[in-house]
């Protein structure tokens, strides 16, 4: 790997969605070599537009379909010298398996993904392989038709290693300053925390901003963090800190009148009217969630240590049944009468 050229590395991104096809628009873009693996749908797709990448500040690139390859089956994976996994949690252990069968021992793989188990999980499949954590910290949202746009302000976080050290510069490049972080388990619970928020837009059916901008549904991420933050105290689990204010601030910081907060929200998080949380797209799309990796996570720590986590289990229920066809256009103060009753009856 530290042989080859920056320019001439070969990028792999496994799982062609909204992540994976935003950044490896982007690699693309910036000249390098991408290979795609993904679904006939979306091949299709991009067969005839190529890709449509715009962000919140305005930029708008586009790929041609030439730009790049595109392929359904896996193989193409044994050539490149790095693949990134942006499949959803529940397609990792697949990933992994298939990536066992076709990789050699030289590549480096990076899980793009949200939730703290994806990279232990692809670890026990490709022992042979450098596999890294990451961490990305904006939101993308798929449009359809090619067109996939960067909604929020945020970077990519990867775990500091000598195989990945030398490919820094070509995300740069790309658009993205990577930071190289040590302590990426702790990046991972921080980034989790912020992901409770996903079944609160999910169930609210509004784009993050108009969600975020009223106080009862603040209230109903406030309370999944706060019961989360107590359980993750007891484990000893330290989450980093990713945003202006700490992580132990936040669930009372998301507690302030409307005015106040978005007042200081503004200042501090880029975000358009067009983000989604990928939760919210998944029920769109009738595709099941990714909230037992989420939230989940967090009831199964508690179960672990003895304790319950009322708020996160009423909403991987509620998830559920928007999953199963039930409401999915819940009020700010609905939702957050709902979550508060099961807070009082545990
Ligand atoms: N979207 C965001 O804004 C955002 C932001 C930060 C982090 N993340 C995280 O990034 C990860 C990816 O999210 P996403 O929103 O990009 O997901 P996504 O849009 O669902 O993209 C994943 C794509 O991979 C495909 N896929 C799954 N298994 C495959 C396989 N074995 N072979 C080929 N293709 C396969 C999926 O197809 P099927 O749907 O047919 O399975 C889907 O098209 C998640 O962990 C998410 O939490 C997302």
């Amino acid at each position: 790997m530290m042989e080859i050229p920056d320019e001439k590395k070969r990028f792999c991104i496994f799982g062609a969605g909204s992540i994976g096809c935003y950044l490896g628009g982007r690699l693309a873009a910036a000249g390098c070599s991408v290979t795609f693996i993904g679904r006939k749908r979306i091949r299709d797709e991009l067969r005839h537009s190529g890709l449509c990448l715009t962000d919140f500040t305005g930029t708008k690139i586009h790929v041609p379909p030439d730009g790049f390859c595109f392929e359904t089956e896996a193989d193409a994976a044994g050539e490149a010298d790095l693949v990134l996994v942006t499949v959803k949690s529940a397609g990792t252990l697949e990933a992994g398996q298939t990536l066992a069968s076709v990789l050699n021992g030289d590549t480096v793989v990076v899980s793009f993904q949200n939730g703290v188990s994806n990279t232990g999980w692809l670890r026990d499949s490709l022992p042979h392989q450098t596999v890294l954590a990451g961490m990305v910290g904006f939101n993308v949202l798929n449009r359809g038709m090619g067109r996939f746009h960067q909604g929020s302000e945020g970077g990519l976080e990867v775990e500091q290693h000598p195989d990945f050290a030398p490919v820094s510069p070509v995300f740069a490049r790309a658009g993205f300053p990577v930071k190289q972080r040590k302590d990426m388990l702790s990046v991972q619970w921080a980034k989790l925390l912020i992901n409770l928020n996903n079944p609160v837009n999910a169930l609210s059916n509004l784009p993050l901003k108009d969600q975020l901008s009223q106080r009862p549904f603040r209230q109903c991420f406030s309370m999944a963090q706060k019961e989360a933050l107590a359980i993750m105290d007891v484990a000893g689990i330290r989450p980093a800190k990713l945003t202006p204010v700490p992580p132990r601030w936040i669930p009372g910081f998301l507690n302030l009148p409307d005015r106040l907060f978005q007042i200081l929200a503004g200042k501090m998080l880029a975000i358009d009217p067009l983000a989604r949380s990928s939760m919210w797209e998944d029920l769109e799309a009738e595709r099941i969630t990714e909230i037992d990796y989420l939230n989940g996570e967090i009831v199964h720590l508690a179960e672990k240590l003895g304790q319950s986590a009322p708020v996160n289990s009423r909403l991987i229920a509620l998830i559920r049944d928007a999953e199963a066809g039930g409401n999915r256009t819940w009020s700010g103060d609905a939702l957050h009468n709902e979550l508060d009753r099961a807070r009082q009856v545990s």
